[in-house]
């Protein structure tokens, strides 16, 4: 969600901020834009739409000095005014923004009170003026930047283009942000992921700020230098392109057999005991998680014998639930920077330290900040749609649980292979699935939560309209949609199951299409097969509706906006 970059070079700075742009485009992004300072005066190219199409508005452009944007709309429609960088009234100031700053209208009426107009919808071109104006009392950058530290309300990364300077300022409080460091190279980013000549990297952390310029860099808080840690960039594995997939999303899916091998060969090398004596001392396990990952978390809290409760986590925070300093609260996040499950974190540290964090991202923020943490070994997941991520978060608390209960991690490798037979046959059902609005998953017991996940992902990537629910309520409601050939997909084991049975008539009789999926439920990992089928079912659904498979529409991979 939202991609910043900003840099200052001095041969090829165009093409670099571009490059860094496409490689954070995972991130999700409606529109972007650059800013770069010549001769003293801050110019904007912007666009709605791609980045391709960015580049063909720049022409021969040549500066030393930029910052770039990738905006996903949160104030604001998608239209060029409203892409960032935004720049001051007077011109001294342009700015790249993620987040959302919560008090944004009451500093825009006192800007517009001193005179200030503004171009935008968005809560960005706030910051940027409220800056100007505090540098006009100050007359001094960094002064102006910690007063307008101390007045924005809310989440917010900024890279900040001064005209008289050959410097970038930035700010973070919340939303992600790094500052690269390459051979007389220093750069400011989203994430690892976008580092290209740099070989290392400083995370920055809330309420940090400072500045960039060719040949240093400086890092403040509470106007004190802070010094910092500097990690060595990973080395890439050759496995980060889509070899001969045309699209991430198959590609990962495909990948989840080899990914779940990945987890156990890493987990062996990994003590467990402090992680298992902190589950096993506490007096209940709070799981906490956002969209996949919760449904990830609700299936997978099943392994659990302990007492539990499963909490989406933009309800946990803002709700404000009750916290226990003998709970063990355990945090689920593939990317480790969703602020909803962040912002959880948060609230949950002011009371209790008993935190853990699961995640495929080492070094993220749900990484840093949690007690004790477990990787998930899932290796990058770039389709915006979970599929390998998913299945490993289910996988690693199952060995967790194993471990907890002292028995044996029992994994069957053919457990998920899918046969191409299989896969022609769920090929089939896309072909039907494609022309229709909507869908139904039903099943019983923790099944629902599989059907919950499938019938997110056939959401996610071909918009059909889909619903997850418990059997037995299809009557209480639902079965109003039933009507001939409306497709309702089964999970579970209809001969064993007479309930699941009596639902399936109910549907036919009414002249809906049943498609059953079932496992074999005495093994508690057989599930994952028809996981990955109802991965490949969306896939194909979304492949035959010609959708944007790996970026659907107002989708971002890491969601760090609330
Ligand atoms: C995944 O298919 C979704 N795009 C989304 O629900 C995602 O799972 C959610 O935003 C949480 O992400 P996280 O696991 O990185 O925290
Ligand atoms: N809130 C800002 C806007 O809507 C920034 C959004 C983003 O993080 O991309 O423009």
């Amino acid at each position: 969600m939202c991609g910043i970059i900003a840099c200052i070079k001095t041969k090829g700075l165009c093409t670099y901020l571009l490059n860094g742009l496409k490689k954070e485009d995972y991130r999700g992004y409606d529109s972007c834009g650059i800013g770069f300072i010549e001769n003293e005066k801050i110019k904007t190219i912007k666009t709605v739409g791609s980045i391709e199409i960015l580049k063909n508005k720049i022409k021969d452009e040549e500066f030393t000095i930029g910052i770039g944007h990738t905006r996903w709309a949160t104030h604001g429609i998608n239209n060029v005014e409203n892409a960032h960088p935004h720049i001051s009234n007077h011109g001294l100031f342009s700015l790249v923004h993620n987040g959302t700053i919560y008090n944004y209208k009451d500093l825009k009426k006192e800007l517009i009170d001193l005179g200030f107009s503004f171009y935008s919808e968005t809560d960005s071109e706030v910051i940027v003026n409220l800056l100007e104006y505090e540098y006009g009392i100050t007359l001094d950058v960094k002064k102006a930047i910690e007063n307008v530290i101390s007045r924005l309300k809310g989440t917010f990364a900024l890279c900040i283009l001064f005209c008289y300077e050959k410097r970038i300022y930035f700010v973070r409080n919340h939303s992600p942000l790094i500052l690269g460091i390459g051979q007389n190279i220093f750069t400011l980013l989203s994430d690892v992921n976008a580092l290209q000549d740099e070989k290392a990297y400083i995370n920055i952390d809330d309420l940090e700020y400072g500045y960039i310029s060719d040949d240093s860099y400086q890092i403040y808080k509470n106007g004190k230098k802070v010094k910092k840690i500097i990690e060595e960039k990973e080395v890439e594995k050759e496995n980060k392109n889509k070899l001969n997939h045309v699209y991430y999303m198959e590609k990962e899916i495909e990948e989840i057999p080899s990914m779940i091998n990945n987890l156990l060969n890493n987990i062996k090398n990994i003590d467990l005991t402090k992680i298992i004596s902190q589950i096993d001392n506490a007096k209940k396990l709070i799981f906490i998680a956002s969209g996949t990952s919760y449904h990830a978390a609700l299936k997978a809290q099943s392994f659990f014998d302990k007492e539990k409760e499963v909490i989406i986590a933009s309800e946990f925070y803002t709700t404000k639930y009750q916290i226990d300093k003998n709970n063990c609260y355990i945090f689920i996040s593939q990317s480790g920077e969703t602020m909803d499950v962040l912002k959880s974190l948060e609230y949950v540290k002011d009371i209790c330290n008993n935190t853990l964090g699961i995640t495929n991202v080492k070094n993220s923020s749900l990484y840093k900040n949690t007690k004790s943490q477990l990787l998930i070994y899932a290796e990058k997941e770039i389709a915006v749609a979970s599929t390998k991520a998913y299945i490993n978060e289910i996988m690693l608390l199952y060995i967790v649980a194993c471990n907890l209960k002292k028995q044996n991690v029992i994994y069957y490798d053919d457990l998920s292979i899918i046969s191409n037979e299989r896969k022609e046959k769920i090929k089939n059902i896309a072909k039907t699935l494609k022309n229709k609005n909507n869908a139904i998953f039903i099943a019983k017991g923790s099944d629902y939560f599989l059907a919950l996940e499938a019938s997110l992902k056939l959401k996610e990537v071909s918009y059909i309209h889909s619903e997850a629910m418990y059997a037995g309520e299809l009557k209480h409601g639902p079965i109003a949609l039933i009507e001939k050939n409306f497709p309702v997909f089964v999970i579970g084991d209809i001969k064993e199951n007479e309930y699941l049975n009596s639902a399936i008539e109910e549907i036919k009789s009414r002249g809906g299409l049943v498609y059953q999926f079932n496992y074999d439920h005495k093994n508690s990992l057989s599930f994952i097969k028809i996981m990955e089928e109802f991965f490949y079912l969306a896939f194909y659904t979304a492949l035959f509706k010609k959708r944007e498979i790996d970026k659907p529409r107002n989708l971002a991979k890491s969601v760090t906006v609330e």
